[in-house]
């Protein structure tokens, strides 16, 4: 008995040494690494630990082949880690206010849940407001929970997220459940198991445990799944539910959520390190077993035009982090495998045929996500002398695309199976009506879709799949959009000659007329104000995803 004590106070005294020896091990290894300052990210609550905690131990990794696959560094560079400093999120919770006031208290309730969840949780327990803006606000700097909101979705909220109750539906909505411990007693789950308890436990309080649910799309469901109810401008509850984003729905209705082809969210948006890494820079003398598959935390998504905005105003917005280019080029190259596109072509007499045909290579639709995002596919035709003979789906240095739906007539765009005329573009893209089924980008109003023809994931079952799944407007009668894809034709009437077709699948963040709409509170609402400089000055317009040339004859 005494003895075992004995041996367990020699740990605790070996585990303090090497503890003492932390910062200068970890200034001795930033040395040749990147490095981020801590002040701001050291924050420890009764919950939760800012990723500043986490450094000394889980930065500056390396996997076998000697790549650097740090966790903290590639973590900060996400759209997770600066969710509440995201410049768009917060103009567009502050117009949602604007246009709904009578309902500020539930929006910035509802709207910090998934993008400032520690401050949330936090306050949700101890009983403090839960506000976004305003003195008592978290974006005030001198708020108690200012560092834990700007946290944005950290290390501790993601990794003290409980286990799915097997017997009850799955989480979604935010609504997420932490663990109420507090101290040593708080879980860190792991998807490894038998950690290494002592350095979390001994140096943090928090304490390393394993739990096979770290591995699974449920874990994330219950922030990319989302719901919200619609109201009038008075603030009266529609009473109908609103599905903003289904992300881990479609997931689940496609074949990457069966068994035999099982590819969970971390599988394509993490991705593994090239064979084992020790996951810990401690303790030293003791030899950690290495460990495999390490996920990388990248969090690649598609969103390279906020990732450009982080990256070319760092200061403006509060960010510290020199890994954003590393992180627009992930994504880029995510967004390149996203969907294959493939082209027939035959020339007849007096016309050119073309038969386009996308498949889609992600694990739900495509675009999935925020109902700003648009993909669609841009055809020039030009003949010998470069001159476009025929152009559909241009786009202006503003971003403004040559069809209705950018012009002042504002008239959503039909899904298209056949294409014979310049006017007419092939969008893919999720657009929100009203109650009095107008066409509408407030999310407060938002019952339903009018036009919902994002390319369906493989395996996606159109007669069974979830109502809140369903295809809307043209593309519900368009035989050849069907389970992971669809084909476009165009005809195209030509004077015999030979000519260069260009045929491009692009893909933008926030479309022409997402962006415009909210513009127009500009006058009356600072963050808006704020936000529309940066968007004005950005340098991402749209990604080019599939790019193809070719010549053709037209006889
Ligand atoms: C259930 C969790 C959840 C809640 C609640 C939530 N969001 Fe989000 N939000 C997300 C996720 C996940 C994304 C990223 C989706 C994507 O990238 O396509 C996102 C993205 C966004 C974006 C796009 C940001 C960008 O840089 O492109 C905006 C704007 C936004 N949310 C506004 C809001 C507003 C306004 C509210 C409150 C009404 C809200 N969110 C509530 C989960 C949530
Ligand atoms: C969005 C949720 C999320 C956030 C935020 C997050 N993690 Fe993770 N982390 C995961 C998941 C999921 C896994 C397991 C992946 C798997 O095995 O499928 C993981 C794995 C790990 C592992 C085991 C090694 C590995 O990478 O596989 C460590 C250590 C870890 N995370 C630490 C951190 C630290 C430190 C931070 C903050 C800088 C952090 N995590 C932020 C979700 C998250
Ligand atoms: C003093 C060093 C140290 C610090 C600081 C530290 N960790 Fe760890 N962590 C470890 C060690 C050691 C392990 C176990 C490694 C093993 O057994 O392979 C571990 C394991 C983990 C795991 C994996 C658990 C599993 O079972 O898969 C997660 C997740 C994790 N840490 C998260 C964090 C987070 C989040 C922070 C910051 C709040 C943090 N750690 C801070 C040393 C540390
Ligand atoms: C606490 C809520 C929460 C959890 C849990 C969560 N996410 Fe997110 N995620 C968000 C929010 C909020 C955003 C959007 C941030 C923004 O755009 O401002 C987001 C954005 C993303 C993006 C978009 C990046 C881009 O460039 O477009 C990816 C990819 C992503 N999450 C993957 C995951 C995965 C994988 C998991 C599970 C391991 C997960 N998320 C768990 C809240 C969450
Ligand atoms: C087979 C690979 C694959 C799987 C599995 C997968 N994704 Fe994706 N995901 C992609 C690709 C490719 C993109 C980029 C194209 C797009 O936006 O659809 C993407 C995009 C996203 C985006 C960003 C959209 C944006 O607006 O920037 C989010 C968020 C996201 N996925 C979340 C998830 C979640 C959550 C899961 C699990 C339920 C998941 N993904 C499963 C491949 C995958």
């Amino acid at each position: 008995m005494t003895s075992r004590r004995f041996i367990q106070g020699l740990t605790l005294i070996s585990v303090t040494a090497l503890l003492i020896l932390t910062e200068s091990i970890a200034q001795d290894i930033a040395g040749k690494k990147i490095v981020t300052r801590e002040t701001e990210h050291k924050f420890r609550s009764k919950h939760f630990l800012g990723s500043g905690n986490c450094t000394t131990c889980h930065n500056y990794l390396e996997d076998r082949a000697g790549n650097d696959v740090s966790i903290i560094d590639a973590w900060r560079a996400t759209m997770m880690a600066n969710a509440s400093r995201d410049p768009l999120w917060q103009a567009k919770v502050a117009s949602e206010i604007h246009r709904t006031p009578k309902i500020q208290g539930a929006i910035e309730k509802k709207c910090s849940r998934c993008h400032m969840p520690m401050a949330h949780v936090e306050s949700g327990w101890d009983k403090t407001p839960i506000k976004i803006f305003g003195p008592e606000g978290f974006l005030n700097p001198k708020h108690p929970k200012f560092d834990m909101a700007m946290e944005g979705v950290s290390c501790t909220l993601c990794h003290q997220i409980e286990p799915n109750d097997p017997k009850k539906p799955i989480r979604h909505s935010g609504n997420f459940v932490i663990g109420k411990n507090e101290g040593v007693n708080r879980k860190i789950y792991g998807p490894f198991k038998d950690p290494f308890p002592w350095p979390m436990k001994h140096m943090l309080k928090i304490s390393p445990t394993y739990s096979p649910h770290m591995n699974t799309s449920e874990h994330c469901a219950s922030c990319h799944d989302l719901e919200t109810h619609a109201f009038d401008k008075d603030g009266k509850d529609l009473k109908t539910v609103f599905p903003e984003q289904s992300t881990y729905s479609e997931w689940k209705a496609s074949l990457y959520s069966k068994k035999a082809t099982l590819k969970s969210c971390q599988d394509c948006h993490m991705q593994t390190a090239k064979g084992t890494v020790v996951i810990s820079n401690l303790p030293r003398g003791r030899r950690l077993t290495p460990r495999s598959p390490f996920y990388k935390h990248s969090f690649i998504g598609g969103n390279t035009y906020m990732l450009d905005i982080f990256n070319k105003n760092k200061e403006e917005l509060g960010i510290r982090s020199e890994a954003f280019e590393s992180s627009i080029k992930r994504t880029r190259g995510l967004l390149k495998q996203a969907v294959t596109m493939t082209v027939v072509e035959g020339s007849l007499a007096g016309k050119i045929a073309l038969k386009v045909h996308l498949k889609n290579n992600s694990g739900h639709k495509f675009p999935t996500g925020y109902p700003s995002r648009r993909a669609w596919l841009y055809l020039r035709i030009q003949d010998e002398n470069e001159k476009a003979v025929f152009e559909s789906g241009a786009i202006n240095e503003k971003g403004q695309m040559n069809a209705a739906c950018d012009s002042k007539a504002k008239k959503i765009e039909p899904h298209h199976d056949v294409i014979t005329k310049p006017t007419q573009v092939q969008i893919y893209e999720a657009c929100m009506k009203d109650a009095q089924d107008n066409w509408t980008f407030t999310l407060m109003r938002a019952v339903g879709y009018h036009k919902e023809n994002r390319i369906l994931p493989e395996g996606f079952d159109r007669e069974n799949a979830p109502k809140k799944l369903a295809i809307r407007g043209q593309a519900k009668t368009d035989k050849n959009f069907e389970a992971g894809q669809d084909t476009i034709n165009y005809k195209i009437e030509l004077a015999p000659g030979t000519y260069t077709l260009l045929l491009e699948l692009r893909y933008q963040t926030v479309s022409y007329s997402f962006a415009q709409d909210l513009f127009k509170d500009s006058g009356k609402v600072a963050k808006v104000k704020a936000f529309e400089r940066l968007h004005k000055k950005a340098g991402i317009v749209f990604e080019r995803l599939q790019v193809l040339e070719k010549t053709l004859e037209v006889k």
